[in-house]
């Protein structure tokens, strides 16, 4: 539990930067400098094409440990995060919190004194409370870096640059491109990273499709364009990001029924035709099939899901030895 009196509060992005510019912490994608993003994207690129033998030999992250704190359920971030952090050469420990003291009412700042106890170097935080993370940030020992692994629907960092990674490398630069993020956009973390990234990449277009009930107020202001009607949203696009529903963040009912939402949101193959021809088709994970996106298109030829799953271990190594870098580590 997060204690009321060390709530943490709007904190600035510039905490997550050391002095001269190097990432400590990565936590947001807001107020990060393009050439920054660039650089993750750079530093990426080369441990994809490292074949997966030297990948291995690549032990920039030696002698530290690396701590996966899972609060929220994962499949996706915490398996690569945790081969990320092995194919740096690092001592990766998973807490399982279902069975650890936090059931006993232990406080998330107790059980990060603890494991700092056991020498850790690094955090890598999900949890279901917006803000988790930073917090952690704020008050964990000085030499601890903390990774964001996707904090209530408010941040999900490297889920967002292993989403860019996989745009740019199926369409070289962002400047021309026309995106649309369809769905749940009200409770996903990973819309909002994905904007701040976007946008900070000067993407030509970004648009959010959604019904009204599954929109923020005044999400423009990220300088999106909305669109309602699905039809209109996916039109002449280059890229197609899909979100499920986040049913477990809903405390009201903001939609009639699923089928509903597939009639009027889903993507199926006749929609996808009016994207561009060449266009991809992306999602976050984990799918659910016949509610935001039929098999045949998240199966098809169109889809590029699994290469974004695929591309989260290479985009978590350049993160992760960023970081180290900047604490003096080899990278
Ligand atoms: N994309 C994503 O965060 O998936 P997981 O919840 O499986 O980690």
């Amino acid at each position: 539990m997060l204690h009321a009196h060390l709530s943490p509060g709007p904190l600035p992005s510039r905490m997550q930067l050391t002095k001269d510019g190097k990432l400590k912490h990565f936590l947001t994608i807001e107020g990060l400098p393009p050439l920054l993003l660039e650089e993750i994207l750079d530093r990426a690129e080369q441990f994809v094409t490292l074949p997966n033998k030297q990948q291995k030999k690549a032990p920039l992250l030696r002698g530290k440990t690396v701590m996966n704190l899972f609060f929220e359920n994962s499949t996706r971030t915490r398996v690569t995060f945790e081969i990320a952090a092995q194919r740096l050469g690092a001592d990766v420990t998973n807490l399982d919190i279902r069975t650890s003291s936090a059931s006993k009412g232990e406080t998330l700042l107790d059980t990060v004194r603890n494991l700092e106890a056991m020498n850790a170097d690094m955090f890598v935080v999900r949890h279901e409370h917006a803000g988790a993370a930073h917090f952690i940030a704020r008050y964990c020992a000085p030499h601890i870096s903390v990774l964001n692994a996707g904090d209530g629907r408010h941040s999900h960092p490297t889920q967002a640059m292993l989403d860019m990674f996989t745009i740019r490398q199926k369409k070289g630069s962002f400047q021309p491109l026309k995106v649309a993020i369809v769905g749940d956009v009200l409770h996903s973390r990973v819309a909002r990273s994905q904007i701040h990234a976007l946008t900070t990449l000067a993407t030509g277009e970004v648009r959010v499709v959604a019904p009204k009930t599954l929109v923020p107020a005044g999400i423009e202001k990220m300088g999106v364009n909305v669109f309602h009607h699905m039809e209109e949203g996916i039109e002449d696009v280059d890229v197609v990001i899909m979100l499920r529903l986040q049913r477990e963040r809903m405390q009201t009912a903001l939609l009639p029924s699923e089928r509903e939402f597939f009639k009027l949101y889903g993507l199926t193959e006749e929609r996808l035709q009016l994207a561009k021809p060449d266009a991809i088709v992306m999602h976050p994970g984990p799918i659910n099939r016949g509610v935001e996106i039929d098999s045949r298109v998240a199966d098809g030829m169109q889809s590029v899901i699994l290469e974004q799953v695929t591309n989260g271990i290479a985009v978590r190594m350049a993160v992760m030895s960023m970081i180290m870098g900047s604490q003096g580590g080899a990278a």
